[in-house]
């Protein structure tokens, strides 16, 4: 077994080496956290979410909501304590040592390049209808869903991971901008559903508020949901995977983190409020009154079913049908617009997670081929060998799966990161505890252990399919270090 560890100070030392510029302040920061926020999660998954948990899903993305507050917390404070580029690889390496946090970026691969893949397919969909609506385009459905769905490949969405890419290589400072419009335009597209929805709701629209209970072993229930839209709050960390290029880390680091998803907590609980009192938000029953989980054949043929033309449920892009519904057929383009505008920004940032990840795990020796990966551009400024393998990597996914199984992977990768974080900060407080804390997360003792908990609960209560995935992915991950980054590593080396 090896645990070694690189001590923070080396950590902040080697960050000196090859740092990135400085540039990202907190509104940045913030717009960042948001523009990574909210995406395929509000704008589709909330589909996926209702027929899981009919109305339930409310709960669904309280909780949630409330498991990436208190890893959130944590996040911040290890986030002000080193402000280094890695997110919770760079937090383990120093705290739980090298075997860990290979392991934690392993699994953070998953949450930023799987998910990137997922808001592709999101936006794909998005787009697909826009055509359809707006333009009378259809587009066959070869071309727009990957094998597993029933077609060859998802053109769309592999387009528009390439887009991203290249956006990504010609430098952050532009991409950032870029975001900050795409932001605002997500914004009030969830504002003006919210205004249109909200005055619509009927209570009765909540009855029966949990039509598959709250736990079941298909992923089925309130949990199961919750499990999945989990998706939708992922990425308020990316924000900490920008922390050498930020002034004032310690303090723009923590705003930035806490900020966004607070902001976008808030405007989840409004809209599903409002998709599901204004049109319902009942699961899809088979010929003999079950549920059955969404991504599935069975799923699909019900739906095909024309009983389920008007189930939110069936819906790709159920916000824009929400609208369709209650007869605002031309604010639904504009919404649909609105998410095929800013959806890229959601994408951009997981590839900006990913790319800085990976780029952080090239410095510390355990990527083969660390000096091409971490080149940076003489132009752009940017890391674009690294970036360039995460875009290709990524227009694959997307390409070839579906969404929400790939929400749901990415979600297993992000669970086990949040939980090595929460772990992290528990564990730093009792061995450094007069290391200076910018941020402090408040009540750690009850903050942390919530997180752990909350993080664990939710990773058991995604599909089975799901868990091994993961488990899977784990096992290769430590095959992969212990023939190479675990000779290679720096640290292996004795100092000179
Ligand atoms: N939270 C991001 C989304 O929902 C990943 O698209």
């Amino acid at each position: 077994m090896n645990f070694r560890i690189k001590s923070l100070d080396d950590t902040l030392a080697n960050a000196e080496r090859k740092s990135l510029k400085r540039s990202l302040g907190a509104f940045q920061l913030t717009m960042m956290g948001v523009g990574a926020i909210i995406g395929t999660g509000i704008f589709v998954l909330t589909a996926e979410a209702a027929q899981k948990a009919g109305p339930g899903m409310m709960l669904s993305f309280i909780i949630a909501g409330f498991v990436c507050a208190v890893a959130a917390l944590c996040y911040a404070e290890l986030a002000s304590m080193v402000p280094v580029s890695g997110s919770a690889y760079t937090y383990s390496y120093a705290v739980m040592g090298e075997m860990i946090a290979w392991v934690v970026g392993w699994a953070l691969v998953l949450e930023y390049a799987v998910a990137g893949g997922a808001v592709s397919v999101g936006w794909s969909n998005y787009f697909v209808g826009l055509m359809d609506r707006s333009l009378g385009i259809d587009i066959p459905e070869a071309l727009t869903k990957g094998p597993f769905a029933g077609g060859i490949m998802n053109v769309p969405a592999a387009a528009i991971a390439l887009l991203v890419t290249w956006l990504l290589v010609i430098g952050t400072r532009e991409s950032a901008s870029v975001n900050a419009v795409l932001v605002i335009i997500k914004v009030a597209a969830l504002s003006v559903f919210v205004v249109l929805t909200v005055p619509m709701i009927n209570g009765d629209n909540f009855q029966p508020f949990a039509p598959n209970g709250f736990w079941d072993t298909t992923g089925l229930g309130i949990a199961g949901a919750a499990a999945s839209i989990f998706f939708a709050y992922i990425g308020f960390d990316a924000v900490s995977t920008a922390a050498e290029e930020t002034t004032n880390p310690q303090r723009n680091i923590p705003i930035g983190l806490i900020g966004s998803l607070g902001i976008c907590t808030v405007f989840y609980l409004v809209v599903a409020a409002g998709v599901i009192g204004s049109i319902g938000a009942q699961p899809v029953l088979n010929d003999v009154g079950m549920a059955v989980a969404p991504g599935s054949a069975e799923f699909a043929a019900i739906c095909a079913q024309p009983q389920h033309a008007q189930a939110l449920a069936c819906s790709g892009e159920p916000l824009a049908f929400a609208l369709d519904m209650l007869g605002w057929e031309k604010v639904s383009q504009v919404i649909g617009l609105a998410a095929f505008l800013a959806l890229p920004s959601v994408i951009l940032m997981m590839l900006f997670g990913q790319t800085r990840i990976f780029f952080v795990m090239a410095r510390d020796g355990l990527l083969p081929g660390a000096d091409t990966l971490t080149k940076v551009h003489p132009k752009f400024n940017t890391p674009y060998v690294v970036t360039l393998i995460t875009g290709i990597a990524v227009t694959a996914f997307a390409a070839f799966f579906p969404v929400g199984v790939l929400a749901d992977i990415a979600n297993s990768g992000t669970l086990f990161a949040f939980l090595a974080v929460s772990i992290g900060v528990l564990v730093l407080r009792v061995r450094e505890p007069n290391r200076p804390r910018p941020f402090k997360t408040p009540a750690v003792w009850v903050v942390g252990p919530l997180s752990l908990l909350g993080c664990g609960f939710l990773f058991f209560s995604l599909p089975l399919a799901t868990q091994l995935t993961f488990l899977y992915w784990l096992i290769a991950g430590l095959v992969i270090y212990f023939a190479y980054g675990y000779w290679k590593s720096p640290l292996a080396k004795p100092r000179a």
